[in-house]
């Protein structure tokens, strides 16, 4: 029987408790328990402070060696944090597709894709992309084929002075991968972050249109 009268009684029949040796099994496994927590928490702290000193230093403003996943390939660069990765992407690995034309986040020109998503280059810090896939439009050249965006852009003539070209492409191959059925109507909105000065718009939806069909079929 519980001794119910003392307030630190637990103690079950069988087990030594208040009156025996002072060692409860009890006790012994909630200190166990105890020990263990204190421990995962202890090394969760200093994982965390660990972190925080990683990123204590990226931030201290002295160029950092970063390893870029571009491509599918491993790429150094020695950058300040300050960099953008657009200017990583054209003046540390020569990677010149994306371009630099408003940066100031208004034309799509420098789109690139971080795992899959689009973004813009010019307003992304190359730190940011630490462990991260980044796909430039040089990625869409696997070396033994050209990516069916780029078929499409080629089939449909949509580019004049190409300055914007790279940017739709990677916009249209990220917009018909999240969007395999898209209408014009959500095609023409969905692009509608890249402009265009030389007015090619046509050919860049019809080579989108094409695009969304083929990936509707199974292409790539
Ligand atoms: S250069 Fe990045 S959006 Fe224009
Ligand atoms: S083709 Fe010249 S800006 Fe688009």
């Amino acid at each position: 029987m519980r001794d119910l009268s003392h307030p630190l009684s637990e103690t079950a029949p069988g087990e030594t408790g208040q009156g025996g040796s002072g060692f409860s099994r009890r006790a012994f496994l909630k200190g166990s328990g105890a020990a263990v927590a204190a421990s995962v928490i202890a090394t969760a702290v200093e994982e965390s402070i660990a972190q925080e000193k990683k990123v204590q230093r990226v931030v201290a403003g002295k160029p950092t060696e970063l390893k870029l996943d571009i491509n599918g390939k491993s790429q150094t660069v020695t950058v300040e944090p300050r960099v953008t990765l657009l200017d990583v992407l054209r003046n540390d690995l020569n990677l010149t597709g994306a371009k630099e034309v408003c940066t100031t986040t208004n034309c799509g020109a420098c789109t690139v894709l971080i795992d899959g998503k689009p973004a813009l280059a010019c307003a992304k810090f190359a730190v940011e992309c630490l462990g991260k896939k980044i796909t430039t439009v040089e990625g869409l050249n696997s070396g033994k084929e050209l990516d069916d965006v780029v078929k499409c852009f080629v089939k449909h003539d949509a580019t004049q002075c190409g300055y914007c070209t790279p940017g739709f492409m990677v916009a249209t191959k990220a917009f018909v991968s999240a969007n395999p059925g898209a209408t014009l109507e959500q095609i023409r909105k969905g692009l509608g972050g890249n402009i265009c000065r030389c007015g090619t718009y046509d050919g860049l939806a019809k080579a989108a249109v094409e695009c969304v069909a083929n990936a509707k079929k199974g292409g790539k």
